[in-house]
C-alpha cells in the first residue's frame, strides 16, 4: 500500500513538471501563459517560443504520463501489485501525472490541458489506440487548423475505439466509462477553446507560423 502511495505522489509529482513555463523561462526569459492562448501546454509553446521549443515540450509532456503509467509495469514487476491490476493502476498513475500537468506543484497550479501527457498515458496501455488517436488528431488540425480541436476529437476517439475493441472481446465496460471521463475532462479543459471556435476567435497561427520557417 505504501508503495502505492509513492507511486501515486511520483506520478503527480512528475505531472507537475511546467516543461513550458520552465523551457520559456531558462531559454527565453517569458513565462508563456503571459503570451498566445495563455496555456502552459506544447501548442502555445509552439506558438509563442516557435518550433524547437513546442516539439521539446510536447516530446517531454507526452513522456511524463508515459513514464508515470509505467510505474505500474515497475510495482509490477518487483510484485508489489499483481499481474492483473497492472492495467488499471497504469491508467491512475497516468491520470496523476495529468492531474499535475492540469494543476502543477511546482507553477502556481496553473498549468496545461493535459492533452499530450494523456497521449502519454494511452501509449503506454493501448498504443494501437494511440497511433489511431495521433492520426485523427492530425488529420483535424490539418483540415481546421484547430489544434484544440484536433485534441478534443482524439480525445473522443479513444473511448470509442475501445468500445470498438470492447465488441468481440472482453474489454471491461469500466474502461470505457474511463475512457469516456477522459474525454469529458478534456472538453473541460478546453472550454475556453470551444467558445472562441464557436465566435469564430480560435487561433490558427500554429500552423501558419510552421509553414513559415
Ligand atoms: O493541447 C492543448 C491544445 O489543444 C490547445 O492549446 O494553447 O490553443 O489553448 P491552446
Amino acid at each position: 500500500v505504501l508503495a502505492v502511495a509513492v507511486a501515486f505522489v511520483l506520478a503527480y509529482l512528475l505531472g507537475s513538471i511546467p516543461t513550458s513555463v520552465w523551457y520559456g523561462q531558462a531559454f527565453f526569459g517569458v513565462d508563456v501563459r503571459q503570451f498566445g492562448s495563455g496555456n502552459a501546454g506544447a501548442t502555445n509553446t509552439f506558438r509563442v517560443l516557435g518550433k524547437r521549443a513546442g516539439t521539446v515540450v510536447m516530446l517531454v509532456d507526452v513522456l511524463k504520463g508515459y513514464t508515470a503509467a509505467l510505474l505500474a509495469t515497475l510495482l509490477g514487476q518487483i510484485g508489489w501489485i499483481t499481474e492483473d491490476h497492472i492495467l488499471i493502476f497504469k491508467l491512475l498513475f497516468g491520470l496523476t501525472a495529468v492531474v499535475g500537468h492540469l494543476y502543477p506543484v511546482f507553477a502556481q497550479f496553473r498549468g496545461g490541458k493535459g492533452v499530450a501527457s494523456l497521449l502519454g498515458m494511452v501509449l503506454a496501455t493501448h498504443p494501437e489506440v494511440a497511433a489511431v488517436c495521433i492520426g485523427i488528431f492530425l488529420l483535424v488540425v490539418l483540415s481546421s487548423q484547430y489544434v484544440s480541436l484536433g485534441s478534443m476529437l482524439a480525445a473522443l476517439a479513444f473511448p470509442v475505439l475501445l468500445l470498438m475493441r470492447a465488441f468481440g472481446q472482453k474489454e471491461s465496460p469500466l474502461l470505457i466509462v474511463f475512457g469516456f471521463v477522459v474525454f469529458l475532462l478534456v472538453v473541460l479543459t478546453h472550454k475556453k477553446n470551444i467558445s472562441r471556435i464557436l465566435n469564430g476567435q480560435e487561433s490558427r497561427t500554429v500552423l501558419i507560423r510552421l509553414r513559415k520557417r
